[in-house]
């Protein structure tokens, strides 16, 4: 039986949105989503107004998705310029270092500056609208300053989590074909040093990257690197000579804003991109609402700027919204697992937006580390990323929010550019696990495998019958595969890869990927990226990847591996191997589990059974369901005896 949280009265009083404002708004934006859209695009400055707001099309023979499309504007001005006047000596960021020792905040007129002496300096260095620039840093201010200037100038900024190996950042600025990389000598979490510009160096040497003609590099520890004049810069020395003013460049609405590479379920992951004013619209709308967001507050999200969190919510939407964002640099658990509330009460924290993994990780080291600190401050917590069980939510509610902050568990991806299903803390009843109802103008459906449309409380695959300003609008360089990985497998729809059921009263609640794409921390990881790292192996001849269940990450990585003949089986080479993925794709892609598998269950076409592969991973060898089809029904009856979790 699930617990009702009922909205507490101190949010229904004050809220920015309450029940009846959600409920008749809601009704206006899906009715007539154009006017709902026309008049919240008005919350950013345009250089050229818009007129028309809306062009869609979901179906896969003529599909486009445009919004605001004859406006003009920029990004930079609208996360800076424009807060100068009211807001210019208001904290734009917080940054906490990985030392508790270091902090600093940066007011909206120094990141102004910086931002425009940063755009003078890839303009210097020949970067134009259009062009393509590879992110590569830790989370530092100059992250920051980094993607607004590109947005400045209209340069489309491809942000690589930096703790990706060589080869992840060689394949996207391969298929993104970046003129710079922006990088930093080293990264540091929790004390441990990440050699960020040796992995740019390394990643140069792999083919296809030569269209790099400059490595930027922000000094972060001062730790030795190797420059290769000329073509790599020193970011401080260059910038100290730049001008701190700079006329922000007009883009249209549909100007590509970034692009993001994102796993699927097969093949490499996909470039997805985002254009400019929808983006923006929807990102600063829905954390206004979402976040309840006042003059006053502070606002954190741990997401890395690696992600599409990192993106919509730690810069983009606060930023848009003249917000307080707190920027970390550590990890949950340095120099001890208080460490988050430390900061919450050394910076006043009134909003908190995490990770499910992370509230089980410290859930796990008991209410200590909590009860030390005050968290007075907090008026609000948010989850993203995964689904978040009903013991964390409790946890997260009881112990970190003592009972008084609501939860808002936000569902959305990296493709859909900010969040598609949330509750607003003013107008909804939390349910524990649920991310609750739909935000203005979405339009969630659940379908059953052959696409007939389920009514009232079902289960199934959840897809969006209509668009939202803040949708992705192609896979780069590649148009074909985004219509067929997203709208062809229910036409007419946005197909998410995600199961979800409805109950009773109309909520929702995410199952998980319906795909091949497992879910590792918050983390998404195609199957398939995986296996491709462990045949790259000499000694591997093939190999199964599926996710399992594990208690702190959510999912866990079940790598099955068939040796080439002849090859002995051994500890050691399944230490390699884990070392190996590790290497290839970086840590995060870490097998949990590898075991040999002498066959592989397949059909006789030769397709891969991974059903079978997923109930022996989760240890349920009574639930193999039916195996009649496989061309050798035998290699399934050592898997189940070989298995490593039990
Ligand atoms: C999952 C992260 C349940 C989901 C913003 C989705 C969630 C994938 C939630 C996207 C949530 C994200 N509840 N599941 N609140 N939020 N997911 O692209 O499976 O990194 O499809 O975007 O994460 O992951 P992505």
């Amino acid at each position: 039986m699930t617990k009702l949280h009922p909205v507490p009265d101190t949010f229904a009083a004050h809220a920015r949105i309450d029940r009846a404002q959600y409920e008749t708004a809601y009704a206006e934006s899906v009715k007539d989503p154009a006017a709902f859209w026309d008049r919240i695009g008005r919350r950013l400055d345009w250089i050229t107004p818009y007129t028309q707001v809306k062009d869609v099309s979901y179906d896969a023979r003529d599909l486009h998705i445009r919004w605001y499309y004859d406006g003009e504007l920029n990004v930079s001005a609208n996360c800076l310029d424009r807060h100068l006047a009211a807001r210019g000596d208001k904290t734009a960021i917080i940054w906490e270092g990985d030392d508790p020792a270091e902090s600093r905040r940066v007011s909206y007129r120094e990141l102004h500056a910086e931002v425009c002496k940063a755009a003078n300096l890839l303009t210097s260095l020949g970067i134009r609208k259009d062009d393509r620039v590879a992110i590569y840093l830790p989370m530092i201010p100059e992250a920051a300053v980094a993607m607004l200037a590109c947005t400045r100038i209209g340069a489309i900024h491809t942000i690589v989590f930096a703790g990706f190996s060589p080869d992840s950042l060689a394949s996207r600025i391969a298929d993104s074909q970046c003129k710079l990389v922006i990088t930093a000598d080293e990264g540091l979490r929790g004390k441990k040093k990440v050699p960020l510009k040796a992995n740019v160096d390394e990643a140069l040497k792999r083919p296809n990257t030569n269209s790099v003609e400059t490595v930027l590099v922000v000094r972060r520890t001062g730790g030795a690197i190797d420059m290769q004049v000329p073509r790599d810069r020193w970011w401080h020395a260059l910038l100290a000579d730049q001008p701190a003013t700079h006329a922000p460049v007009a883009c249209e609405a549909e100007h590509p804003l970034f692009i993001l590479y994102t796993s699927g379920s097969t093949g490499t992951p996909k470039g997805v991109l985002h254009t400019t004013g929808g983006y923006l619209v929807y990102a600063s709308f829905t954390h206004e609402a979402v976040f309840d967001l006042r003059e006053d507050d502070v606002y954190w999200c741990t997401a890395d700027i690696g992600w599409v969190t990192g993106h919509s919510y730690l810069i983009y939407g606060p930023l848009a919204n003249g917000a307080t964002t707190v920027m970390f640099e550590g990890v949950p658990n340095f120099p001890d697992s208080s460490r988050f509330w430390q900061v919450v009460d050394k910076h006043k924290v009134t909003l908190f937006y995490t990770a499910p993994t992370a509230i089980r990780a410290l859930m796990r080291e008991g209410e200590d580390p909590v009860r030390k600190t005050s968290r007075a401050s907090l008026r609000l917590l948010g989850s993203v990323g995964e689904p978040i069980n009903p013991e964390a939510w409790e946890w997260y509610y009881r112990v970190v929010g003592d009972s008084r902050c609501p939860i808002v568990d936000t569902w959305w991806q990296t493709e859909t550019g900010g969040i598609l299903i949330t509750p607003l803390p003013g107008a909804t009843d939390l349910k524990p696990g649920s991310a609750t109802l739909p935000f203005f103008g979405i339009t969630p459906q659940i379908v059953d495998a052959n696409g007939a449309v389920l009514e009232g409380a079902a289960e199934g695959n959840l897809v969006l019958t209509d668009s939202w300003p803040g949708q992705m609008r192609t896979v780069y360089g590649d148009h074909q595969r985004f219509i067929d990985t997203y709208f062809r497998t229910y036409p007419g729809t946005y197909f998410t890869g995600d199961g979800a059921r409805r109950d009773e009263d109309g909520y929702y609640w995410i199952t998980g990927r319906v795909d091949d794409v497992i879910n590792v921390s918050g983390h998404r990881l195609g199957t398939a990226e995986v296996e491709s790292a462990l045949v790259a192996h000499p000694q591997v001849a093939e190999a199964a990847v599926v996710g399992c269940p594990h208690d702190i990450k959510g999912q866990g990585i079940y790598a099955y591996v068939t040796l080439k003949t002849g090859v002995e089986p051994t500890d050691a080479l399944r230490k390699e191997l884990v070392a190996w993925v590790r290497k290839e794709i970086g840590p995060i892609a870490t097998p949990d589990h590898l075991q040999w598998a002498p066959g592989l269950p397949k059909t006789r076409s030769g397709k891969i059974m991974r059903r079978i592969l997923r109930k022996i991973a989760e240890n349920q060898p009574d639930a193999l369901g039916d195996t009649s089809t496989l061309a050798d029904p035998s290699v399934v009856a050592n898997l189940v005896n070989e298995r490593l979790v039990r």
